[in-house]
């Protein structure tokens, strides 16, 4: 009896042996004691794709001994990133010359994504994406499609084939874009209410709303869109905010009778506590307060912030005591310059330099991880190794290349105040480099090669 019942337990269960950092609360707010957990050595034990133990090595070796157990000497295992704005059509023109928003979006944007309305290139394109994102170590992403709803079913069809916890969507766009990248308001709302119906809550996939931003939606197309957001409550609203000052000047001549640009989403219905407004760059403190009463999230976006010239987010205010916002990251790719979510904490980091802020490490790891999830009200599903929560998770390697091996001598700290630096190390010049792996529910996704694990037979 015994052993039929240690045999059934050593099928179920899997077991990772590493260094594990993760978080259970905000270092923004709580200090780190209280809000980084970090085990030297430590067992995570999963069942069915999901954390069922998690603990000292010492503590938990007796109770698993038995468990087939796969062991990372020397490496750091974090949950899997999340990347809380990102567009998959952009992915090839990444890095396009020399213009700020509105012209960049002419240039090179919109005929970039015409390209989508050939559903088997998006296929292509969307594995590839998918890829990048999971060798980068990022395991869930919010991700704008194009306008044709193809596009978006190829995202989905290549997510689900992955088991991903993606979430994604058409986008809304009725004006001022060229006539071959419009919807109507009436096809738009139809179109989306199509996809949510096939593809919300499909296994671990989720839909976002998507109007592209107010520049290129009527009014009319806003209030559909907040007509379905109030018919499905519980799906997302995805669009972009306060990026650019010319930007903002044409929302201004657009919509005379609105307060502001965030009051213009506000209107139709769209700000509510899954709205996820990218940028925020030009926000007023009034918008500021208003994001923080309806419990929205801003994606703070550094590389895009930067490479299009638009600003410099100013994160403090965004976590500040008396008007909280949820503040996740994103990559924008393809104005964002790299799909690592490390390298966006580089910029972060240099980012709040700029405006004299501090960006500890604790706290850029945390945007990238719990609280990403928190942004993306995902916070009872992904972010930390908490019992009952998905298997996403990634290894790192905190000295992947010659330099960050002399940066960091030692791969397993001892101490937060060493953990703080050598994730400090690993932000600054980390990438694609230092993830050696990416597990999806408990199941290998990537692997770098070179890099592998030892397995322990029980
Ligand atoms: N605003 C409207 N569309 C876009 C886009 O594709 N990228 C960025 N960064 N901003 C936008
Ligand atoms: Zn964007």
């Amino acid at each position: 009896m015994t052993t039929h019942l240690s045999q059934a337990r050593r099928v179920s269960l899997k077991a990772f042996r590493s260094a594990f950092l993760d978080f259970v609360d905000d270092p923004f707010y709580r200090p780190k004691v209280d809000s980084v957990r970090y085990v030297a050595d430590g067992l995570l034990v999963l069942e069915n794709g999901r954390v069922k133990d998690f603990g000292p090595y010492a503590d938990l070796q007796p109770i698993y001994a038995d468990v087939l157990t796969t062991a990372y000497p020397d490496r750091l295992i974090i949950p899997g990133m999340i990347d809380t704005h990102i567009h998959f059509p952009q992915t090839e023109m990444i890095a396009a010359y020399g213009e700020q928003l509105l012209e960049w979006l002419t240039k090179y944007t919109f005929p970039t994504e015409a390209k989508f309305k050939d559903k088997a290139y998006a296929q292509e394109i969307a594995v590839f994406f998918l890829d990048e994102l999971l060798k980068h170590g990022t395991t869930t992403a919010l991700v704008f499609a194009t306008v044709y709803p193809q596009s978006a079913e190829a995202f989905f069809e290549e997510a689900s084939r992955r088991n991903l916890r993606m979430i994604a969507g058409k986008v809304l766009m009725d004006r001022n874009a060229p006539d071959f990248l419009v919807d109507t308001p009436e096809t738009g709302y139809e179109d989306s209410k199509r996809l949510i119906q096939k593809w919300h809550k499909n296994g671990r996939l989720l839909y976002a709303i998507t109007p592209r931003f107010a520049v290129t939606s009527s009014d009319a197309q806003l209030r559909l869109a907040g007509k379905l957001l109030a018919e499905f409550p519980d799906v997302y609203l995805h669009t972009h905010l306060s990026e650019n000052v010319n930007e903002v000047k044409l929302v201004a001549e657009l919509f005379p009778d609105r307060k502001g640009y965030l009051d213009v989403y506000d209107h139709a219905g769209l700000v509510g506590d899954k709205s996820v407004f990218a940028h925020g760059v030009q926000l007023t403190d009034a918008e500021f307060a208003r994001l923080s009463a309806a419990r929205s999230a801003i994606a703070f976006c550094p590389t895009s912030n930067l490479f299009l010239g638009s600003g410099l987010f100013d994160l403090a205010k965004a976590k500040s005591v008396d008007h909280p916002v949820k503040v996740g990251l994103g990559t924008d790719v393809g104005a964002g310059t790299s799909f690592s979510l490390l390298q966006t904490t580089n910029e972060a980091y240099k980012v709040a330099q700029l405006r004299g802020q501090k960006l500890s490490s604790f706290q850029a790891l945390f945007l990238a991880t719990l609280g990403g999830a928190r942004a993306l009200s995902l916070e009872d599903t992904i972010g930390n190794f908490d019992v009952g929560k998905e298997a996403d998770f990634i290894v790192l390697d905190p000295r992947a290349t010659p330099l960050m091996a002399r940066r960091t001598p030692h791969p397993t700290a001892t101490s937060l105040e060493e953990l703080a630096d050598q994730v400090f190390a690993l932000m600054m010049m980390g990438d694609d480099r230092t993830v050696c792996a990416t597990y999806i529910m408990g199941e290998l996704a990537y692997a770098q090669p070179g890099k592998t694990a030892n397995k322990t037979e029980p």
